[in-house]
């Protein structure tokens, strides 16, 4: 290893300064960080083999700061130490995925000995896993992964909208990740140090979902036995995840409505306003635009959420991003099932990277999971893959047409190669089919035909069709 890089993390500025000065005398390159926060925010800029934490801190305790770390980046090594630990706690740490505890006060020569041997654990773990490619920094942001245009324009709407206190609403279909981009987006807001409170309004029942929503007062209903606060009020000075807004009834939308125009709320069975302050976030998978047509959304609703529009595109919409989850997902899960999978052959890359994952990130990441589990070991090959991609004939890529060793069917190689073209000429024309039919050098009524008789509009996103 060229460089070895540690970060040390205290609250305690002498006690981070001392291990800095030590660890750099020995030719370590040491950086420091105030508290878990800071380091969160740190880490893939300065992309530590080592982390040394302190447990007590403010802001995020070192056990939650180590599962966070942990869930980003689980290849990282961390040693922790604490003057207060008991039996309990250190077994906490070591299922979190530390590698070792020390008590403290330490001996600067025991941290140098659990130094040198956290490191030497990182070196043959990730030897387990050079096959696959790395991932570089710029690849992460927050907790999330993509180097496609489309996920960079993402990144950088998060980071420009973060600090306001603009509603955003996030649209996508399942599985593209509304979720992390909501996460994100309060992580790198000033209230990322109160709640993020998420609730899904698919997950509860019509009738419980006002109350979980704004609360209730004691006797309001049968099985109000005492007073309870809301998800929003849990939020407050924090955010409210909002998921699956579309499928909220509309009697309930009016009073979310109200609230979202007078920041104040009315808990059931209370006459009684209460003032909140919290940022609200909304997700869907639906497309609301249609459900407002419907009449089954109300239009003054949608227009208060999508203050702040994001469309996250469909995972065939960025398909050079599967590489790069392919690799994550192999090191994520290489080290949480202890297996040895050293990496994926282009066959089988290939086809991966051609298929087009109607369950988008969370259906690649599962399939990655299994694979890793039943495999083990070794290199992922066409073979280990589900029957449903080894009867897929997608091997005719532009820059490589050649006849693949067991043959192909023609017919099936020509229709999916159109397939793929056409698509590609609706990507580009963001749905626009006179301007695709121009790229294809088709005539306009002809390329509405074929998607006709190929049922390839269904196909197309959210942000394609809307367009
Ligand atoms: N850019 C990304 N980087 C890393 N992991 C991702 C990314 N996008 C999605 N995932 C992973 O895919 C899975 C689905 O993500 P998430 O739950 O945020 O999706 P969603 O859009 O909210 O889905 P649904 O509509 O079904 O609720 C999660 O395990 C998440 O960690
Ligand atoms: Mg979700």
């Amino acid at each position: 290893m060229d460089e070895v890089r540690v970060m040390i993390v205290d609250d305690d500025k002498s006690t981070r300064e001392i291990v800095s000065m030590f660890l750099s005398h020995k030719k370590y390159k040491v950086f420091q960080a105030f508290d878990g926060q800071d380091a969160l925010e740190k880490i893939n800029l300065t992309d530590p083999q080592l982390v040394i934490t302190d447990l007590m801190m403010p802001r995020m305790n070192g056990l939650e700061f180590i599962k966070r770390l942990k869930a980003m980046r689980p290849e990282i090594v961390v040693l922790a130490y604490s003057a207060f630990a008991n039996f309990e706690m250190t077994a906490d740490l070591l299922k979190a995925g530390a590698f070792f505890y020390m008590a403290k006060p330490f001996e600067l020569s025991v941290l140098e000995l659990q130094v040198s041997r956290g490191i030497e654990h990182y070196s043959l773990q990730s030897s387990a896993f050079n096959a696959v490619p790395h991932i570089n920094n710029q690849s992460y942001f927050q907790n999330m992964i993509g180097h496609s245009k489309k996920m960079l324009a993402i990144f950088e709407l998060i980071e420009k909208v973060a600090d306001s206190d603009a509603t955003v609403l996030i649209q996508g279909e399942s599985g593209t990740g509304k979720e992390l981009v909501a996460r994100a987006i309060h992580d790198l807001s000033k209230r990322k140090n109160k709640n993020f409170v998420p609730i899904n309004s698919a997950a509860i029942p019509d009738e419980l979902l006002e109350s979980e929503l704004f609360g209730h007062m004691k006797g309001s209903f049968t099985g109000a036995i005492a007073n309870r606060l809301g998800r929003f009020e849990l939020a407050d000075g924090g955010s409210i995840f909002l998921d699956e807004i579309g499928e909220m009834k509309i009697r309930l939308q009016a009073k979310l409505l109200r609230v979202l125009q007078t920041r104040e709320l009315e808990p059931v069975g209370s006459h009684q306003l209460k003032k909140i302050d919290v940022r609200i976030i909304a997700a869907t998978n639906q497309n609301l635009e249609r459900l407002v047509a419907a009449k089954e959304f109300r239009e003054d609703l949608y227009y208060r959420l999508s203050v702040i529009p994001i469309v996250i595109p469909p995972l065939r919409e960025r398909r050079e991003d599967i590489p790069v989850f392919i690799s994550r997902f192999i090191e994520k899960f290489n080290l949480a099932c202890k297996k040895k999978i050293k990496g994926i052959d282009s066959p089988a890359m290939d086809m991966l990277c051609s298929y087009d994952w109607p369950g988008n990130v969370r259906e690649l990441e599962n399939l990655v999971e299994c694979l890793v589990v039943l495999k083990g070991s070794g290199i992922i090959s066409r073979n280990d893959l589900p029957e449903k991609f080894q009867n897929m004939k997608t091997l005719v890529k532009n820059e490589d047409l050649t006849l693949p060793e067991n043959g192909l069917c023609l017919n099936s190689a020509v229709s999916e190669f159109e397939d793929r073209l056409i698509m590609q000429a609706l990507e580009k024309s963001a749905g626009n089919k006179k301007e695709a039919a121009i790229l294809l050098n088709l005539k306009r009524t002809t390329l509405l035909e074929k998607l006709k008789k190929k049922n390839l509009a269904g196909k197309l996103s959210v942000s394609a069709l809307s367009a």
